[in-house]
C-alpha cells in the first residue's frame, strides 16, 4: 500500500471527520475543498443518503445488501442500519482499497441472526464479485438484493463501461431487487466551477467524473425509480428541513427497483 498517493476512501474519511487517512489524503482533500468549498458538506450528505436509503429498503422488506465501494467504517455502516431494523439482514461489502480491507473486521461484526462479509475486489470486474465464494456464503441470489453503488460510480469514467458493469450486476439479481446509486454532478454548478473541475480531472488531481442527469439516469434505465426520483442526495426522502441546497451538495442520488 502506497500511502504517499491519495486514495478516495481515505480522503472521503478525512472529509467525514474520521481518523483513517495519511498526509497525501489530507493534502488532496484540502486541495479539492479549496476548489469546491462545500466538499465536506457533500460527503456528509452523501453518507446520510446511504443511511436513509438502506433504512427505507430494510423497512420495505429487503434483507440482503451488496455494498460495493464500501469505504472505511464510520457510524451507521450498512449492516448496522439494516440489522437495527431487521437483525437477520445479510450484507456483503466490497472495496478495492487495501486499507478498507484492514478495517474490514469493524464491518463484519453484526447480529448473530444476520450475516456480514467482506471481499476485496474491483467494481470494474463484476464477474469476480459475482463469482466470489464469499458472496454465495453471505447472499442468496434467488432472493432480492439491494445493490449499493454509493459515491463509487464516478470513479468509472467511461459511461459505457459503468453502465455495462451496473447491468451485469443487476442481471444476476432477481426481480424485486434494488439499485441505490449516487454520483457527483455539475448540473447545478456555475461555469467557473465546471472549468475548475475539468482542469483538476485533466491533471489527475481529482478522480471523480461528474455526470449530468441523463448520464446518471442511464444506470436506472431498466428500473422503476422510486419517489422522489433522481434528485440531489440531500433531497432524497429528507428528514431535515434545514438541509443544504442542491448546488452545495452536487451529488445525484436515486433508488430503483427491478420489476
Ligand atoms: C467516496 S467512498 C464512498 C463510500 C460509501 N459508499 C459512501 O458512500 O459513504 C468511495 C469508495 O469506493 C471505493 N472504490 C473506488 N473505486 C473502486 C473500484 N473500482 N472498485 C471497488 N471500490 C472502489 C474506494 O476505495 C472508496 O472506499
Amino acid at each position: 500500500m502506497d500511502t504517499s498517493v491519495p486514495h478516495p476512501a481515505r480522503r472521503y474519511n478525512y472529509w467525514l471527520g474520521g481518523k483513517d487517512h495519511f498526509a497525501a489524503d489530507r493534502e488532496s482533500g484540502d486541495l479539492l475543498a479549496k476548489a469546491f468549498p462545500t466538499a465536506r458538506i457533500a460527503a456528509r450528505e452523501n453518507r446520510d443518503f446511504l443511511r436513509r436509503s438502506v433504512r427505507f429498503l430494510a423497512e420495505s422488506g429487503v434483507r440482503q445488501f451488496l455494498d460495493i465501494g464500501t469505504g472505511l467504517p464510520v457510524p451507521d455502516n450498512t449492516h448496522e442500519v439494516a440489522q437495527h431494523i431487521a437483525p437477520e439482514s445479510r450484507v456483503l461489502y466490497v472495496d478495492n482499497d487495501p486499507i478498507v480491507m484492514t478495517h474490514s473486521r469493524a464491518l463484519t461484526i453484526g447480529t448473530p441472526e444476520g450475516r456480514t462479509g467482506y471481499v476485496e475486489a474491483d467494481l470494474r470486474d463484476p464477474e469476480a464479485i459475482l463469482g466470489h465464494p464469499e458472496l454465495r456464503e453471505v447472499l442468496d441470489l434467488r432472493e432480492p438484493v439491494a445493490l449499493l453503488l454509493v459515491a463509487v460510480l464516478h470513479f468509472l469514467h467511461d459511461d459505457d463501461q459503468a453502465v455495462s458493469v451496473v447491468s451485469e450486476l443487476l442481471a444476476a439479481l432477481p426481480a424485486g431487487s434494488y439499485l441505490v446509486a449516487s454520483n457527483l454532478t455539475l448540473d447545478y454548478a456555475p461555469p467557473e466551477q465546471i472549468a475548475k473541475h475539468e482542469e483538476l480531472l485533466a491533471s489527475g488531481r481529482t478522480d471523480a467524473r461528474a455526470r449530468d442527469v441523463s448520464e446518471f439516469g442511464r444506470f436506472f434505465a431498466k428500473l422503476d425509480v422510486v419517489d422522489p426520483g433522481i434528485v440531489a442526495v440531500s433531497d432524497w426522502r429528507p428528514e431535515r428541513a434545514d438541509r443544504p441546497i442542491a448546488a452545495d451538495v452536487a451529488i445525484y442520488g436515486a433508488v430503483g427497483r427491478k420489476a
